[in-house]
């Protein structure tokens, strides 16, 4: 069986799956099942200064969106950091530490924005013997209105100065936490790199409204008739999240800044998916939410299963795999040329290709009186719309032509044999070339 130890900052932890900080990593209750159900390590939810505490409301804190069979897709909280003493986290974390000192635990961190402030906590955090910190720059509801948080993730300039006080008065590693807020996410990941950070970690959650209530005209959820934005998270924030990750894992101004993958990660699929885009480890926040901390153990056999098969012995094998293959739409090859094909046996006549076509996009796609579909090469441009939109996978392919044949459409012929590369995100099975 592949070896899933993970070596992230010097911290060895036995998988590369940890938890992130959130309600999962709240108290050395859930810290501890966690550990005994095979997570790897856990960025503690995170703690504030002593001083006014902080209190959550009363009411529902949750939102979500559902896919058609009822699975949750995005959850939405309005959720503050922890509202637990911060003596009781401390002694809590120091204790689940030294009875489990083959995870990680890290201890997110948010204080106000000043030099005093950080110079007070890092000792604490330091005699808790917990292996790191993460700076949480990107909570987006709550504490960014009290200037922490997102409010700190958004100015470039304070997340340097604020990594540089950690590296000043804390010796472990400082892992730096990105808020997805803002245009440019290689700007905040470029300021903690100057700043001296050891690690990115992204994505915080995303500014959301999941709902509004048309009733009583309010966002949901709905405290005494009002609601405020929160912060989205879970399977239908990956995407983004992907695409953040990759912007600094290719940016050569953070060139090997190490980076942990957050957002949406659900499966084993999805944490190979962060990896190869240059993680060296992942968070999981919502799937723990939705599914208990068990989930851990099909992510463990499922990625293991995978680099078993592929060959790969350790995850440095393969993390990073993809950056290269990430490029910019000017260098993609266009004397590519594929054309879709229907699976005539698979297909349930549903007619959702030839609607989705002959109505948005090329008329590519013809439909018979007994409700044959079939695609007409001459249009095909090969958007893929068909393949997305068909209800039956593996229904329909995109496949490459081959050297020799004119392209019907354009009247150029093709010059050379390429690969099939083209799969489906839930379908590897499809890529001829694996
Ligand atoms: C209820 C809730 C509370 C959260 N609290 C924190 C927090 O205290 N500190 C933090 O850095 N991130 C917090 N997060 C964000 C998560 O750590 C994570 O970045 C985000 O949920 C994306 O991961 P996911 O898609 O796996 O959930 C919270 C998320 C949720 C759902």
């Amino acid at each position: 069986m592949a070896d899933l130890t993970t070596d992230f900052l010097g911290i060895k932890t036995p998988n590369p799956f940890w938890l992130a900080s959130a309600p999962p990593t709240d108290k050395e209750y859930n810290v501890r099942r966690a550990f005994e159900a095979g997570w790897g390590g856990v960025v503690w939810k995170t703690l504030g200064s002593e001083g006014p505490p902080v209190v959550n409301v009363n009411g529902p804190r949750y939102g979500a969106i559902y896919g058609a069979d009822r699975r949750l897709l995005g959850l939405n909280n309005i959720e503050l950091i922890t509202d637990r003493p911060l003596q009781t986290n401390l002694e809590e974390i120091a204790r689940v530490k030294a009875d489990y000192p083959d995870r990680a635990i890290i201890v997110s961190l948010m204080v106000p924005c000043d030099e005093q402030a950080w110079k007070d906590i890092l000792p604490l955090v330091e005699e808790t013997g917990a292996d790191g910190i993460e700076l949480n720059f990107g909570c987006p509801h709550g504490m960014s209105e009290r200037g922490m948080g997102a409010a700190v993730g958004q100015v470039p300039e304070y997340i340097e100065m604020v990594t540089r006080w950690c590296k000043q008065y804390y010796s472990k590693p400082v892992i730096v936490k990105l808020t997805p807020n803002i245009t440019d996410v290689r700007k905040p990941a470029e300021a903690a790199m100057r700043g001296g950070a050891d690690a990115v970690s992204l994505i915080n959650t995303i500014n959301s409204i999941t709902s509004v209530n048309l009733d009583i005209m309010s966002p949901e959820p709905t405290i005494d008739g009002k609601g405020s934005h929160g912060g989205y998270c879970g399977p239908a924030v990956k995407p983004i999240a992907m695409s953040m990750v990759s912007e600094i894992a290719r940016n050569a101004e953070t060139k090997g800044l190490p980076i942990s993958g957050i957002g949406g990660v659900t499966t084993w699929r999805d944490a190979a998916e962060f990896m190869a885009l240059g993680c060296g480890n992942v968070q999981v926040c919502t799937a723990a939410m939705t599914y208990g901390f068990k989930v851990v153990e099909e992510m463990i056999s499922g990625l293991s299963d995978w680099m078993d098969e592929k060959g790969y012995t350790s995850t440095q094998d393969f993390v990073g795999m993809a950056v290269p293959n990430v490029t910019d739409w000017q260098y993609l090859n266009l004397n590519y040329v594929a054309k879709a094909k229907i699976d005539q046996d698979a297909c349930i006549k549903c007619g959702r290709c030839y609607a989705a076509c002959e109505d948005t996009s090329h008329q590519a796609i013809s439909m018979s009186a007994d409700r044959v579909f079939e695609v007409i090469d001459a249009e095909c441009v090969a958007c893929n719309l068909c393949v997305d939109v068909c209800p039956v996978e593996d229904c329909i392919s995109m496949l490459p032509m081959k050297a020799g044949e004119v392209d019907p459409r354009t009247g150029k012929v093709v010059e050379k044999e390429y690969a099939n590369w083209t799969t489906h995100p839930n379908n590897p099975g499809t890529c001829a070339a694996e």
